[in-house]
């Protein structure tokens, strides 16, 4: 046996220290014992880096049903229409949990919210923190996060596996007991002990080569959850942003919507705004129409990227506006009141994910999955532009009111074998991971892309058996690490958005196949189901 015999006992276990794992844990009564588990910092999450803001319906002239019908626009009409409401519903109730942690939004001249516009909504109702909401919001949460004695904080925690009551034979129906976490710091697995455990763990857009999410978004969550006999839906529906800035030194980085919901053009080399040609939205199109348009144009015309020009606005509005873009372009010598900006789509968000009811339950008995980690219905085909934030605070709130009417149900736990290591060795060469991190990585963006076909579907998914059946061995034969965790999930991962993509005949927003370019007539989600599945008594998603 390893020495790894640390246990911890909270009420609940929340992973993920994003806008839904924070907006559980301070949702939660204040006598519960609680643990947020963040593989990184804690401000090391998609959440941090949102720039264009939270939708919510405040305006007079605004409606739910005209949120509820853009986003089914935008979703292709996908969407779960339960789900769309339960969440614009949620609108003002998450934005006055927001204000209530302290959250500084922009305000108008009236000292008013300001609201701006982002593609596929028909009015202005992003609720915004100038062009940087995302640090903000985190700022604040985890602020308020460490102020609470009962929330237990652990950094550099992470989760690789959930535990469930079959596999130690308990009796009753099979329920997630809590999890095993890998300490980075000492290099030894811990066990964690709840009876509700909440994977908040954001999206798996790391999966391509390039992506505007930080190194976190491996998709955990989705394949601890599956590992553990939960159903996964919908994962061909990848969104790519349509304007990552292209710049060799610069990584990851996120020009975003707001830009053009504040009048910026895109142009070809030539001035050409071609989106003009493409949408009568222009470039206020759903991200699907924009990033394919303009993935079709670097390609007709073999080009690395496309512009996107703001310069017809006044310097003082741009830099009102957009003051950390302005200052960030700056570093890498673009001038955005002056200069254009080369900009590319890139992997941005995962709508598909483990499968929840409106109180953000999975499959298996007290586990919960929140935020970009769920599939909640709520963003169909393709996700409209700051949805997923709203999401992430609505369902964060769902699940603490559920877990609250459950908590009565809470037993004395069992005593959980420890990790065992015993059998296994440290690896000889860790360039295997590396080798099969990028192999990967190219394999999703060349042939898992903004456009597929069967064929570059069967390859990828070849290749990925391949990748998986190495990383598998070398998993069982070698000491766990961060990375090995990472790639283990992402590569179980990736045969899902591959496997979900092969099953849908048609196209539909995000997901774009030259082999059957139309849309079928029956709305259907793709569901992945992994051979442990039980059905629970009241089954949700009927
Ligand atoms: P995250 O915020 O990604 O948090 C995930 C957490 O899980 C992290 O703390 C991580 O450490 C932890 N974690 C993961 N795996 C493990 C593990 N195995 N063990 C322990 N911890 C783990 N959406 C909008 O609505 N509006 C926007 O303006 C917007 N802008 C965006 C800009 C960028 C650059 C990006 C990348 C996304 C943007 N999005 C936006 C999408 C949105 O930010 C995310 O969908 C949302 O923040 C996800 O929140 P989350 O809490 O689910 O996950
Ligand atoms: C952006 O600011 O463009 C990102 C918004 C989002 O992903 O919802």
């Amino acid at each position: 046996m390893s020495n790894s015999t640390i246990s911890h006992e909270f009420d609940v276990i929340i992973v993920g220290s994003g806008g839904a794992g924070l907006t559980l844990a301070l949702s939660l009564p204040n006598h519960f014992k609680i643990a947020i588990l963040a593989k990184s910092h804690l401000n090391d999450a998609s959440t941090y880096y949102a720039q264009g803001g939270v939708a919510a319906v405040l305006d007079k002239t605004d409606s739910i049903e005209n949120h509820i019908n853009d986003t089914m626009i935008a979703g292709s009409h996908l969407c779960e229409l339960n789900a769309v409401k339960h969440t614009v519903e949620g609108g003002q109730a998450s934005i006055d949990f927001l204000l209530s942690q302290g959250v500084q939004f922009t305000l108008d001249e009236k000292e008013q919210l300001h609201l701006t516009r982002e593609g596929g909504h028909s009015h202005r109702r992003i609720i915004h923190a100038a062009d940087a909401t995302g640090k903000a919001i985190s700022t604040k949460l985890i602020e308020r996060a460490r102020e609470h004695q009962n929330i237990e904080i652990f950094e550099h925690y992470i989760a690789i596996d959930l535990i469930t009551s079959d596999k130690l034979k308990i009796d009753g129906p099979k329920r997630a007991i809590g999890l095993y976490a890998f300490n980075e710091a000492t290099e030894t697995v811990h066990t964690f002990l709840a009876p509700f455990t909440a994977l908040a763990c954001g999206g798996a857009m790391r999966a391509y080569l390039h992506s505007s999410n930080p190194d976190i978004a491996t998709g955990d969550g989705i394949a601890m959850a599956f590992r553990a006999g939960c159903r996964v839906a919908n994962m061909e529906f990848n969104q790519f942003h349509p304007t990552c800035l292209y710049h060799p030194q610069a990584r990851s980085f996120l020009i975003t919507e707001a830009m053009r919901g504040e009048g910026a053009y895109l142009r070809l080399p030539d001035g050409e705004r071609f989106m003009l040609r493409f949408d009568e939205r222009a470039e206020l199109a759903p991200r699907d129409v924009v990033a394919r348009a303009i993935d079709f144009e670097i390609k007709r015309l073999g080009i690395r990227y496309v512009w996107l020009d703001i310069t017809h606005q006044s310097a003082d509005f741009i830099q009102e506006h957009f003051p950390t873009l302005y200052e960030h372009l700056l570093t890498f010598g673009i001038d955005i009141t002056q200069d254009m900006i080369p900009v590319v789509p890139a992997a941005h968000y995962t709508c598909g994910g483990v499968m929840v009811d409106q109180h953000s339950q999975t499959d298996l008995l007290g586990l919960y999955a929140i935020g970009e980690t769920a599939y909640t219905g709520l963003h169909g085909a393709n996700r409209m532009a700051s949805n997923s934030l709203l999401e992430c605070f609505v369902y964060g709130m769902s699940a603490a009111k559920h877990i609250q009417m459950q908590f009565k149900e809470h037993t004395l736990l069992p005593l959980i074998p420890s990790w065992d290591d015993s059998q296994v060795t440290h690896p000889d060469e860790d360039v295997v991971i590396l080798q099969n991190w990028d192999e990967l990585r190219q394999t999703m963006w060349n042939y898992v892309g903004i456009v597929r076909t069967t064929k570059r579907l069967e390859r990828a998914l070849h290749r990925i058996e391949m990748l998986k059946n190495e990383i598998n061995e070398y998993y069982q034969d070698y000491k766990v690490s961060k990375n090995l965790i990472e790639l283990r999930n992402l590569v179980m991962v990736s045969e899902m958005i591959v496997q979900c993509a092969l099953q849908r005949k048609e196209s539909r927003g995000l997901h774009f196949t030259l082999d059957y370019p139309d849309q079928n007539q029956t709305l259907e989600r793709t569901v992945l189901i992994p051979p442990n599945f039980q059905v629970k008594k009241e089954s949700i998603h009927p």
